[in-house]
């Protein structure tokens, strides 16, 4: 193997390139080299300054991730950064491509940085439930000031170059496409310039500003949903302006290992490296998709018109296909709007919007127009028999080798495929609402889907930003299936006595940003109406039946839409206030089962509806609807709000241990052996004392 760290004198400079790829990752090699380098360097006499560099696409991606909850190994980061501050000769860092959490704590440690265009600089720790560890909280606020320090570091957003310039966290941003290049030349400039070693560290401690940090606890304390990461990256921040730069580097390692050995840390690292999983698969590896450049979208309503701007969004050109022309109309009219808000939130330049409408949306009634589409993604009415026709007539039109994909919620995606000529072109692309924000993608493949389409079709969710999950034919794939199953378990609780308004306040205390019942609002009752209606003759005489939700669709309380649902909205309360009415209902409904109502505390709550979660999602695993724990929890972190720090329900149950949650479900069958049954991947999982992470590969 090469060495990761590599030393050569340019003339009077000495050039240390860091190469560790895939994205020079500070392993335990990497800070071996580092030291090295720096002992060398310092006894170089023909050497007058140091510029550090990363080989490949990027400068540092930061600390290596592998690394942590395994034994330390010295040299430490903190140290090694501190060792290239106190070189007594200038150093400088030449960033490219991203220079990331310890990547730009290295950086830090420099004494004059550079960076070349498009570069991201951040301090992403908190995303990882950790905090920057090897400097971060102490230099930024004295390099930047603490306002701007606090805003990379506890939101974890990464900045371009020219916001660097401005606060004053990098010196220049260079020029050509060679960093090394543009780094020698910048020493070379300050060496004729008789510029010297300039440690951060030696900079004034920053002011405290007591109201600016009580401001933003206050901020973060809403916005945080339970993770502990950015108010303790807070507190790091503050000691930096108490503390001199030894001490505060001390409390920062301090509060650093805290959260290290934390159980959110070990959530978040787990949903890190999911995300890079869950694409890979077997199936598809090696496979390479079709091109694709025209997506035909079939219905504009409000599925239809969130796919049309995202795929408008990924630069791809969209033919959308309505019944009549006035739909036509609503339906670009619904997606000039959507572009509106992109432009907005300086997602779309003003330009490249007015280029879309002119140029990549046709919005029409005819299906002619989807011959020239690579992809047809139908998203009109949830019916097997619209569905059946549409197919039908996209089979007519349609060129061999398009690929055929249907946003169903539900329905059997085989049975789809067969109402054409060329069931290997079909698949399931169940997009999320809004479609062109929702992260999530459900890539359903169906008994006879060719590789190739699969391969085509997660090629596709990535060009539009998409985290793509794989997933089985079943009644609700992997998300709305287990869904369906947590979802009745609350509905039991309520039942039972627990007021629909305490299971909300106890999931979002959980890190859910909405509970069940505001969700039930937000999307509308009239959804898990027709879906019992949908269900009604599948449904067991043991099935627990929630009349009251009826009840509330009957009187046209609809949710939001309709100003009232759970709660009610208005002008006083937008986001909804608790509704007397509606509890009354379901004391009715009670009394009609002949039910007495009980108490509930809100770790039951959590402990029932999370063991539903976790037991279906057990049987959605064993039935191969998704092929391993990991895509479960990717599929409820980025479709369902489960938070993040949490890791996933499967990632929930391993850490709760499986035996608790299977003795959790036998203790509920106490009451209900109907719904409480241990599935039986998690009874086998539970017996031989192993966990869900084990087959994840
Ligand atoms: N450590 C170890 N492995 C890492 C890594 C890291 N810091 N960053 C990325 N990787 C791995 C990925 O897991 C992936 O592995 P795989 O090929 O086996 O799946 C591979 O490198 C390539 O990563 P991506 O697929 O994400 O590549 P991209 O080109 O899309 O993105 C990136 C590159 C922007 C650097 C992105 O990987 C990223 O955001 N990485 C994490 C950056 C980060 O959070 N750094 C902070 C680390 S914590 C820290 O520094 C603590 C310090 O304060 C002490
Ligand atoms: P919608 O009712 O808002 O839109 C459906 C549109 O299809 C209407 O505009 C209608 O005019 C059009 N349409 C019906 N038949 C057509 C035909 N033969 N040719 C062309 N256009 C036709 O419905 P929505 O909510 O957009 O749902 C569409 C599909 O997406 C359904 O299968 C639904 O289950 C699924 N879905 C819905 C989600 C949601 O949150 N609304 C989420 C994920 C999937």
């Amino acid at each position: 193997m090469s060495e990761p760290v590599t030393y050569r004198l340019e003339g009077r400079i000495a050039l240390v390139t860091i190469d560790n790829q895939p994205v020079n990752a500070l392993s335990h090699a990497v800070r071996e080299g580092l030291d090295g380098a720096i002992t060398r360097f310092a006894g170089d006499d023909a050497a007058e300054a140091l510029l550090l560099t990363g080989a490949g696409r990027v400068f540092l991606g930061g600390a290596d991730i592998t690394e942590f909850g395994k034994p330390p190994r010295a040299p430490s980061l903190p140290d090694v950064i501190t060792a290239i501050e106190g070189l007594e000769k200038p150093v400088i860092a030449a960033i490219h491509g991203v220079a990331l959490g310890g990547g730009l704590e290295v950086a830090l440690g420099a004494h004059y940085r550079l960076a070349m265009p498009g570069t991201s600089l951040g301090l992403p720790e908190v995303k990882l439930g950790i905090l920057p560890g090897a400097g971060g909280t102490q230099r930024a606020p004295r390099l930047v000031g603490v306002a701007a320090a606090l805003d990379m570091i506890t939101s974890g957003t990464p900045i371009g170059p020219e916001k660097a310039l401005e606060i004053g966290l990098i010196d220049r941003i260079g020029s050509g496409d060679d960093p090394a290049a543009a780094g020698l030349a910048y020493a070379e400039e300050l060496l004729a310039a008789g510029a010297q070693a300039r440690p951060v560290g030696a900079l004034p401690m920053p002011q405290d500003a007591p109201e600016l940090f009580e401001a933003r606890r206050a901020a973060l304390e809403k916005s945080a949903r339970g993770e502990i990461a950015p108010l303790t990256a807070l507190d790091a921040v503050r000691a930096a302006t108490r503390l001199p730069i030894g001490e505060g580097l001390e409390e920062e390692r301090r509060l650093f290992q805290q959260l290290l050995d934390s159980p959110q840390r070990a959530g978040m690292i787990h949903a890190f490296f999911n995300d890079r999983k869950v694409a890979k698969l077997p199936e598809i590896a090696g496979v390479a998709p079709r091109d694709f450049a025209s997506v035909g979208v079939i219905g504009g309503g409000t599925m239809g018109a969130g796919i049309a701007t995202a795929a408008l969004l990924a630069g791809l050109r969209v033919s959308l296909v309505e019944r009549d022309a006035d739909a036509a109309e609503r339906a670009r009219a619904t997606i000039e709007k959507n572009l509106a808000a992109a432009v907005k939130r300086g997602k779309l330049g003003q330009e490249r919007r007015d280029a879309i409408l002119s140029g990549a949306l046709d919005c029409v009634t005819g299906y002619e127009v989807l011959g020239g589409a690579d992809v047809i993604i139908e998203a009109v009415f949830e019916s097997m028999d619209v569905k059946k026709e549409v197919f039908a007539q996209i089979d007519r039109v349609a060129r061999p080798g398009t690929v055929l994909a249907t946003n169903t919620s539900y329905l059997d995606i085989n049975e789809i495929a067969r109402a054409t000529s060329r069931p290997q072109d079909v698949i399931g692309l169940h997009f999320f609402s809004p479609a062109h924000v929702m992260k999530l993608l459900e890539i359903v493949v169906a008994g006879k889907t060719a590789p190739e389409v699969t391969a085509t079709a997660f090629a596709l969710g990535k060009a539009l930003g998409k985290t793509c999950v794989r997933a089985g034919v079943c009644d609700g794939f992997i998300g709305n299936r287990i869904l369906s199953h947590y979802r009745a378990a609350a509905d039991h609780m309520v039942l039972d006595g627990a007021s629909p308004y305490q299971i909300d306040a106890a999931l979002r205390d959980f890190g859910f940003p909405m509970g069940p019942y505001q969700v039930a609002d937000l999307a509308g009752l009239d959804i898990g109406y027709m879906t019992r209606q949908r269900k009604a003759d599948q449904r067991h005489e043991r099935d627990r039946y929630p009349g009251w939700a009826d009840t509330l669709y009957e009187m046209g309380r609809l949710g939001q839409k309709s100003g009232r649902g759970y709660y009610i909205y208005d002008e006083q309360s937008p986001r909804g206030r608790l509704d007397p009415e509606v509890e009354e209902i379901i004391a009715a409904e009670r009394e009609a089962q002949g039910i007495r109502p009980r108490d509930f505390t809100d770790e039951e709550i959590v402990e029932r509806y999370m063991a539903a979660m976790v037991n279906e999602g057990a049987r959605v695993v064993d039935e191969g609807i998704a092929q391993r724990p990991l895509d479960v929890d990717v599929t409820l972190l980025y479709g369902y709000g489960f938070p993040r720090h949490r890791g996933g329900p499967m990632h929930y149950a391993d850490t709760a241990g499986l035996g608790v949650i299977r003795d959790r479900i036998q203790r509920y069958a106490g009451g209900d052996d109907h719904f409480w049954q241990v599935a039986p991947l998690l009874a086998r999982l539970a017996d031989d004392q192993s966990t869900f992470a084990s087959l994840n590969g």
